[in-house]
């Protein structure tokens, strides 16, 4: 009896130290390819926090919906089954921060610089204090570009959009400004995308050219207007009850490597879209259309009520910062 009690001691004593050196692990899930600013910043992430933690850390990376559709990574990351996501930032809403989706607003980013700059500054910072409370906690944002938008036949003039059905992914300023231009919109899950435009259940759909690509949103879709009308951006977000009880040299380690993941993914992102638009032209399998000066004021002037609706929503204080740091009017 001694004698086993003394050999489950010891077992118990040389594995112990082992179960105390396993690594911790990082899921991190998300709706988008490999092949894309989103899907190569995750692995860039994966890559560069293992090297600094030295092995310390392991992330696990779930692509394309393999684990969590939209809506269930964010119930999933509030659970603690996954520690890291990098939804669009016009899915917060279920989060209690439906302030993020001002940045939805038709045509409010000039370019990409104006965009980045705003990120790093007081917008980006003022909207992840929203997530504090919510018990979450931003780490970076990430770029993929303006949205285009698609139908089978081309949308050119608001009155191209009337009765279309139209999939958004959340934002209720994107339904707000599809509404305006007279179409239908609807929020749906972003893999059930290609087979709803397939057959039927939409006809329209608005994205960035490496989602199009990657998810051969073109090849169903016979026009394509290179809009550019709305900007598409990620927030790299934790748990803060699982990123604040890491070890703080850990912590410090993940951090950088997502500071370098960051940085990596927005240096890539605007070259991705323009290589993927390249490469939806040259599949020959649906029409690329760009608006002139005029039919581009027309959109605009169609969707410009939904900046006075916004208010609702998102609250006068976003827009006003919004307004300050983008010198742009909000209403
Ligand atoms: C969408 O649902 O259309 C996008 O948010 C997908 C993504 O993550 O780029």
């Amino acid at each position: 009896m001694w004698k086993w009690i003394l050999v489950v001691a010891v077992a118990a004593a040389i594995t112990t130290p082992a179960t105390a050196q396993s690594p911790i692990v990082i899921k991190f899930s998300h709706v988008v390819a490999n092949d894309t600013p989103k899907g190569k910043g995750a692995l860039k992430f994966k890559e560069l926090a293992e090297k600094y933690t030295s092995g310390k850390v392991r992330v696990e990376v779930y692509p394309n919906s393999s684990l969590y559709k939209d809506k269930e990574e964010i119930e999933a990351l509030q659970l603690g089954s996954v520690q890291m996501l990098a939804p669009s930032t016009a899915k917060f809403a279920p989060l209690g921060a439906k302030e993020f989706e001002a940045l939805d607003l038709p045509w409010l980013f000039k370019d990409d610089d104006t965009y980045a700059k705003a990120m790093k500054g007081p917008v980006g910072k003022w909207l992840f204090q929203k997530l504090e409370a919510k018990g979450i906690t931003g780490l970076a944002y990430w770029d993929n570009g303006f949205h285009m938008t698609s139908a089978n036949r081309p949308l050119l003039t608001p009155a191209d959009f009337q009765g279309l059905k139209v999939r958004i992914s959340g934002s209720k300023i994107a339904d707000r400004y599809f509404r305006d231009a007279g179409a239908i919109p609807q929020i749906m899950a972003f893999s059930e995308v290609y087979q709803a435009l397939q057959t039927g259940v939409v006809d329209s759909c608005e994205n960035t050219p490496s989602n199009y690509l990657t998810q051969k949103f073109y090849e169903v879709q016979k026009d394509i207007t290179v809009s550019y009308h709305a900007h598409l951006q990620y927030a790299v977000i934790v748990n803060s009850k699982f990123w604040d009880g890491l070890p703080a040299d850990v912590r410090g380690q993940l951090q950088k490597a997502m500071d370098d993941a960051t940085d990596y993914t927005n240096s890539i992102a605007k070259k991705e879209n323009e290589d993927a638009l390249a490469e939806i032209k040259k599949s020959g399998k649906t029409t690329l259309h760009y608006l002139t000066p005029e039919q581009k004021t027309a959109w605009q002037e169609a969707m410009r009520p939904t900046y006075k609706w916004a208010k609702g929503r998102v609250g006068g204080e976003i827009l006003d910062l919004i307004s300050k740091e983008l010198n742009v009017k909000t209403n």
